[in-house]
């Protein structure tokens, strides 16, 4: 059986732990796709080019421990532009989507790009203000060297690239179910997420 449930959104809105919550309660496997462009940021950071770096790119390079810092995750929009880069990218994810038992994704185009045939699309957001808040506290948790306007710069700039670019910009599919966090408790947010699959899945 093959089950793909799409989840896009701006950064640190909530897909990550979505996803994960939801993979596990149906029992799928679950791709953060953010890890793949932050992992070739990794290379670039260290010499390599954007383009050499995507296409060369080893599921071992994703467990790489600096991947969430707030430097890759720039380093990661600004290769995320790159249409070459992207094309590399892309068979990796759709293989990982078709797999047996079911997936999620979670990323930026997966609804629009990656499987626009998904079963499920979730396009999950909050205010910038929320979001930024919820980044500096993770980042700040993990002891991070990070300050809340810092954070809020990260975040503004990354949403205005990622939704600029012309190469797969980040974008709602026009079939996706909305999921505004904001004013929700993770719960909240994960419920209302289950419930869109369980509904797709009955129907
Ligand atoms: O966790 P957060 O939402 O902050 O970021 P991420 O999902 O790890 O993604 C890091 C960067 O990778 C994003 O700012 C995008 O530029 C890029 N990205 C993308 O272009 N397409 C995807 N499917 C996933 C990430």
């Amino acid at each position: 059986m093959t089950f793909t449930v799409a989840i896009d959104g701006p950064a640190a809105a909530g897909k990550g732990t979505i996803s994960k919550a939801v993979a596990a309660h149906f029992g799928f496997a679950h791709l953060d796709t953010g890890l793949l462009y932050r992992a070739v940021g990794v290379k670039v950071i260290a010499g390599q080019s954007p383009i050499d770096a995507a296409q060369t790119l080893d599921p071992s390079d994703l467990e790489d421990d600096s991947l969430r810092t707030a430097t890759v995750a720039q380093a990661a929009s600004e290769v995320a532009v790159i249409p070459e880069v992207r094309a590399a990218l892309v068979d990796f994810q759709r293989t990982f989507a078709a797999r047996d038992g079911g997936a999620v994704l979670d990323g930026r185009d997966i609804g629009t790009v990656i499987c626009p045939d998904a079963d499920v699309k979730l396009f999950v957001t909050a205010s910038a203000a929320c979001r930024a808040e919820r980044r500096y506290k993770e980042l700040a948790g993990k002891g991070h060297d990070v300050t809340p306007a810092g954070v809020l710069a990260d975040v503004q700039e990354r949403d205005k690239r990622d939704s600029e670019r012309a190469a797969a910009p980040m974008v709602a599919a026009e079939n996706a179910t909305l999921i505004d966090t904001s004013d929700m408790s993770v719960e909240q947010a994960i419920a209302a997420a289950i419930s869109a699959v369980d509904t797709a899945r009955h129907n």
